[in-house]
């Protein structure tokens, strides 16, 4: 009988602990280690499926009407674009005005222009993770804690729950593209729009 008990005790003992390991976090976060070359194509995976070319990349008229400007791509709005002067009155009619390329946007909080993402110093070159972090997550201009929010259109807070490896893997994927030596023109507060 006392056997049966040790048994039954030991036996008792052997799936608390064989649960337990299946329930350890690391187990549970399923969180798996990505070569950098994995690391690239979940990027650009997601890069592309979450549509940051939208604002973030220059475009050209092709056939069928706006296409990618591969070139510049994730460059922001170029510097070189020649954009007419904006009619302050259509904010009063309730509207909100992209240029052709939707790289710049014009609305109550002034002229925003697409920052440039791509691998360049005047991008996020010399970006660490933590800082891309701050942005995505917390719309930090240039991810620095005491900058400026970052304002619209930059859809932040859709990304703010983003998992530490998709951010990994888009920051990545981003410092694999050629750089786009473009440097963005400043913010125009609405008060200093003419
Ligand atoms: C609807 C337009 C839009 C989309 C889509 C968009 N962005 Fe942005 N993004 C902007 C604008 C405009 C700015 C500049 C805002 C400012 O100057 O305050 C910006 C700023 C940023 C910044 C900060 C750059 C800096 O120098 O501080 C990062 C990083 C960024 N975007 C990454 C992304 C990524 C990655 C995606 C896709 C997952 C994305 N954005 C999608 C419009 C957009």
């Amino acid at each position: 009988m006392k056997k049966v008990t040790i048994v039954l005790a030991m036996a008792a003992l052997t799936t608390t602990i064989l649960v337990f390991s299946c329930k350890n976090p690391s187990a549970d976060s399923g969180t798996v280690t990505l070569s950098q070359d994995s690391l690239v194509k979940k990027g650009a995976y997601l890069v592309s499926v979450m549509g940051c070319d939208d604002c973030h990349s220059n475009k050209v008229m092709g056939a069928q009407g706006p296409e990618l400007d591969m070139a510049n791509r994730f460059g922001g709005h170029l510097a070189s674009a020649q954009l007419g002067p904006i009619d302050k009155s259509q904010l009063d009619k309730g509207w909100v005005l992209f240029s052709m390329a939707q790289t710049a946007t014009f609305g109550p909080w002034g002229i925003s222009y697409a920052a440039n993402i791509s691998s360049s110093e005047h991008g996020i070159g010399n970006w660490t993770l933590d800082q891309f972090k701050l942005a995505l997550r917390e719309g930090k201009y240039k991810g620095l804690k005491e900058s400026r929010p970052l304002l619209p259109p930059m859809p932040w807070e859709g990304y703010k729950n983003l998992k530490d490896e998709d951010l990994e893997a888009i920051f990545t994927y981003l410092k694999s593209t050629p750089p786009v030596d473009n440097v963005v023109p400043a913010w125009v507060p609405i008060a200093e729009v003419k």
